[in-house]
């Protein structure tokens, strides 16, 4: 797992649709880092997995975890027995939920490399109207998504998603070791789709992300490989 990196979100229903995508990528020299979700987890399960990390991908596992402590604890670790670089939960799980997902991580995985541990703060669907109408929080958004990342960090979490307009923010608040995983990015020319704050890879890069998690307009691309490279030209020069 390289220190910053584009993370392609792998928003595909099946192992089929999946492994065809990455043909794109056959003798490329760089392996991408992929982001695998609810979608394609629960349609194909640990096996998937395991097959890409012997392939030499990276892996983010993006299941977003929230539960009792002791489940996700128990849940971490068989996460971390899969062999996983970067999985995550949701910060509203609070402290003690967090802390045993360290710790459920740490139990079981394998020597030397644990994986990276990621905090959700706000999800990029809530807005402000539905945390004051539906959750009854009344702060501003940005200062619960700062409390959520503080919290983060305190639990001894490695960092945090988050839009990338926040990732400048968050390093001054959490200290710049601290991650910030960053989705909702798209070329200066490209299509919004239903993404609505969003940077480009280079803008990306100027606030300080640390992994940029870019699904459709690499997926969705006349030619993945070419976009992928563009991502990689723009956020990592
Ligand atoms: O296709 P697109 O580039 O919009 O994909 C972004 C990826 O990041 C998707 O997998 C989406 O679920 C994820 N994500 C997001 N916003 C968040 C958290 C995750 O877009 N706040």
């Amino acid at each position: 797992m390289r220190e910053k990196d584009v993370i392609i979100a792998c928003d595909f229903p099946s192992a089929a649709r999946t492994l065809a995508f990455l043909e794109n990528f056959r003798n490329r020299d760089r392996k991408p880092f992929l982001k695998i979700g609810m979608e394609l987890f629960y349609a194909e399960g640990a096996p998937l997995v395991r097959r890409l990390k012997e392939d030499g991908y990276s892996i983010f596992l993006d299941l977003k975890l929230h539960d009792i402590p002791n489940t996700v604890r128990s849940a971490m670790a068989v996460l971390a027995g899969i062999g996983v670089d970067m999985v995550n939960v949701h910060a509203a799980g609070g402290s003690a939920m967090m802390k045993a997902a360290a710790e459920g991580l740490r139990s079981n995985a394998p020597a030397g490399s644990c994986p990276k541990l990621i905090a959700v703060t706000q999800l990029t669907s809530t807005s402000q109207e539905m945390l004051r109408d539906e959750l009854l929080i009344n702060e501003p958004m940005p200062d619960t998504i700062m409390s959520y990342a503080a919290n983060a960090a305190a639990s001894g979490l490695d960092g945090v998603v988050c839009s990338p307009r926040e990732a400048a923010a968050v390093h001054r608040h959490c200290g710049d070791h601290f991650l910030t995983v960053t989705p909702g990015v798209r070329f200066a020319d490209g299509e919004l789709g239903d993404q609505k704050r969003v940077m480009t890879p280079a803008q990306a890069r100027e606030e300080g992300s640390d992994y940029i998690v870019v699904g459709r307009p690499i997926t969705g691309a006349q030619n993945p490989a070419e976009a992928y490279a563009r991502c990689i030209e723009d956020f990592l020069k």
